[in-house]
């Protein structure tokens, strides 16, 4: 599997991420072989958040990590903050909301180390753009946590390019991604400047539900004879497909099952031709480019 560095200042990443959304849909014993079967691939980096499986997954992960320490340091942990919703396990709120409080930063990164049983996180994501952030807090959190070497990197998540923009001002460190939802089912980002962006400040965007959340995959038919032409599954192109872009996208698949992340994988060795990926363009637009 390949390896890159997101942003110029690190870290570096495996080329295809695997996420952990939907890993509260299996049991333990399956957390610990999505693990084991993505570092097999090569795929060393993990995606989280706070809130996955109402709070649990990151538990469940670190449980496989305290079960095998040595796995730690042969992986990239990233985690999110910041959405808040009603749960039993945080009663103290009452409806939908997002914090980027100074407070609530430094008190959920605590919490995310202290479920993966670890001392630090690779990268730290704001999930969504809060409407009151106030961008001094976050900074200050942001300098405190990386002094303390509880996270090394940080970064956004489905953030637009002008709050990219003004909490980067604001930021002594880069924002080494931006972490939105890019796929031949939301082709968006290719046109409304979100990677005009990336390109432009040399930091590559990670691309959630890189499947379309498995909606390709109900879709499946051969496009245009792809298919055989590249001796490829559907999801293998759709993933070779994101990776031929020059910002350098890296796709976090969220497949539950182990075989699949080896499939994934096979797809860095896939690089679509020019004219091929226009034509899957078109198939998704419905119309040739102007
Ligand atoms: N930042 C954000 O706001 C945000 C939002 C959403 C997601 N994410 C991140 O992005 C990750 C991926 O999202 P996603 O789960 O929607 O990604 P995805 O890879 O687009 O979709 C995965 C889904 O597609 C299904 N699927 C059907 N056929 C498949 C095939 N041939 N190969 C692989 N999967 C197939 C999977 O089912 P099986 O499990 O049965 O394989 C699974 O339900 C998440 O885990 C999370 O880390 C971030």
């Amino acid at each position: 599997m390949e390896r890159a560095k997101i942003h110029a200042q690190g870290p570096t990443f495996s080329r295809i991420i695997a996420g952990a959304w939907r890993w509260h849909n299996v049991s333990p014993e399956t957390v610990e072989r999505l693990a084991l079967a993505a570092l097999e691939q090569g795929i060393t980096s993990f995606d989280h958040a706070d809130i996955y499986g109402d709070h649990s997954n990151e538990e469940a992960f670190g449980l496989a990590l305290k079960k095998n320490p040595s796995l730690r340091n042969q992986m990239e942990l990233i985690t999110k903050c910041d959405i808040k919703f009603p749960s039993a396990k945080r009663p103290a709120t009452w409806i939908k909301h997002y914090d980027t409080s100074k407070e609530h930063i430094l008190w959920s990164v605590e919490n995310s180390l202290k479920m993966f049983h670890t001392d630090r996180l690779d990268l730290l994501l704001i999930h969504r753009p809060d409407p009151l952030m106030d961008p001094h807090e976050v900074a200050e959190a942001f300098v405190q946590l990386k002094k303390e070497g509880k996270v090394l990197h940080f970064g956004v998540s489905n953030f637009t390019t002008s709050q990219f923009r003004m909490l980067q001002k604001h930021l002594p460190m880069p924002l080494v991604t931006n972490q939105i939802e890019i796929s031949l089912s939301r082709i968006d980002p290719f046109f409304n400047g979100d990677l005009d962006l990336m390109l432009e400040l040399g930091v590559s965007p990670m691309a959630w539900s890189p499947l379309g959340g498995g909606k390709l995959m109900a879709e499946e038919r051969d496009m245009f004879g792809k298919a055989t032409k590249y001796n490829a599954s559907y999801s293998q192109l759709a993933l070779a497909w994101l990776l031929r872009h020059p910002s350098k996208i890296f796709p976090v698949i969220g497949t539950t099952q182990p075989d699949r992340i080896k499939e994934a994988a096979k797809a860095i060795d896939i690089h679509i031709d020019r004219q091929d990926w226009f034509e899957m363009l078109k198939w998704v637009m419905g119309a040739e480019m102007p």
